[in-house]
């Protein structure tokens, strides 16, 4: 049994941050989204990884000093190379399988079907996250052995994903983001397929998306009457493809967060709840309420973090309040007066006050962020 993880695409959803960065990339509690899903794999006891990444593509962006417009070379298949290597930090032996662009998760099964060489595997979305892991599917796919085996789960917006129709517990139908969905049952983004997906994929033709959609596949292994079994979860999973999941994410890992202090904390700080912070980190004059994780380098001053809260490795806080947020590297935030909140912060972003007059909010934001101020 191999394992495929998609690690292509383009993370629309969570732009502006994934203009410049893997959304596979995107930490939940300070640990990217992609080495949860691996770490899982290997739980499950598989060895041999192939990953789907994209090509680099061109993006136009300001100036991190001038404002100018420049074009960069967004390489997101390099940060992922970079962050993964050869996966035996995970226990995995990885290959990477390069995706000439996103043309579909029916695409990515086309192109890895030489890494496969006959083998069964099961492909994980790298945006995905099921606390529970993985091992229980793969241990019944192996006892089952169907041709192929998807999860589903009861989701509030089901045309947001694939879904299924199901009579008692066999599927009759599946469809891709229908707008007038016949269950709230979607698709998880953790399927289990034996080779004869391969003719599934060569079968279907893309859909008016311009995907070749995985959906229709396991729908034509469903028409051609193959063996399809699914399975209704029960736990937490997610897609993280959306700022609110993500958040919402970030809180359920939190939540069995256990406390681990390696920085330093000064004796005005007071601490509840389960707290992890970093080596190197600083806390001064502060009040800390868990669950929260604080990265290594970082530094928090006369500020209060409260549940819920990811702050990464060298980011900056003085006097202001945070919670239920997640911050992304060396960003600094100071003296800010009103709490923030449910909020996702890139990289080396700079929130602050000033004196300065006019009185006025002055803001140098990125293509397609988002800002609620009151
Ligand atoms: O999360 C579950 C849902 O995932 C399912 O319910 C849907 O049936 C399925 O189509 C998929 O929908 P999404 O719209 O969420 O897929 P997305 O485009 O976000 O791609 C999922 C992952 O696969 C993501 O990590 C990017 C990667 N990807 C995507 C495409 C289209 C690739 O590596 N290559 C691709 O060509």
């Amino acid at each position: 049994m191999k394992a495929l993880v998609l690690a292509g695409g383009r993370g629309t959803r969570l732009r502006p941050i994934t203009h410049t960065r893997a959304k596979q990339l995107v930490p939940v509690a300070n640990k990217p989204v992609l080495f949860f899903g691996l770490e899982s794999i290997a739980a499950a006891g598989i060895q041999e990884v192939g990953i789907i990444v994209s090509d680099p593509r061109e993006m136009l962006q300001p100036d991190h000093r001038t404002g100018e417009l420049v074009t960069v070379l967004v390489n997101s298949q390099a940060e992922i190379r970079a962050a993964v290597g050869d996966g035996s930090r995970f226990g995995l032996k990885v290959t990477y399988i390069q995706q000439e662009a996103p043309l579909g998760l029916a695409h990515a099964v086309k192109i890895a079907e030489d890494f496969m060489a006959g083998d069964s595997f099961v492909m994980y979305l790298g945006d995905n996250l099921i606390k529970d892991g993985i091992t229980h599917f793969v241990r019944e796919f192996d006892a089952e052995k169907p041709d192929a085996q998807i999860l589903l789960a009861k989701v509030a917006r089901p045309w947001e994903f694939g879904v299924a129709e199901l009579e008692g517990e066999r599927v009759v139908r599946l469809e891709e983001k229908p707008k007038a969905p016949k269950s709230d049952l979607a698709l998880v983004g953790v399927y289990l397929f034996t080779s004869s997906i391969f003719d599934a994929v060569r079968a279907i033709q893309p859909s008016p998306r311009g995907e070749l959609e995985i959906t229709d596949a396991i729908q034509y292994m469903i028409s051609t009457k193959k063996n399809v079994r699914s399975h209704v979860i029960h736990g937490w999973w997610k897609d993280t493809g959306r700022v609110e999941d993500l958040l919402e994410a970030n809180r359920i890992v939190l939540a069995d967060l256990a406390t681990r202090i390696d920085g330093t904390v000064d004796s005005a700080t007071v601490i509840e709840g389960a707290v992890q912070i970093g080596a190197g980190a600083v806390v001064e004059r502060s009040h800390l309420r868990g669950p929260l994780v604080i990265g290594a380098n970082a530094v928090v001053k006369d500020s209060y973090v409260g549940p819920f809260t990811a702050l990464a490795d060298g980011v900056q806080l003085s006097e202001c309040e945070i919670e239920h947020s997640i911050v992304l590297d060396n960003s600094q935030i100071h003296d800010i007066g009103r709490r923030i909140e449910s909020s996702l912060i890139g990289r080396d972003v700079v929130v602050t006050s000033t004196e300065v007059r006019p009185a006025a909010h002055r803001l140098m934001l990125g293509d397609s962020s988002r800002v609620e101020l009151s």
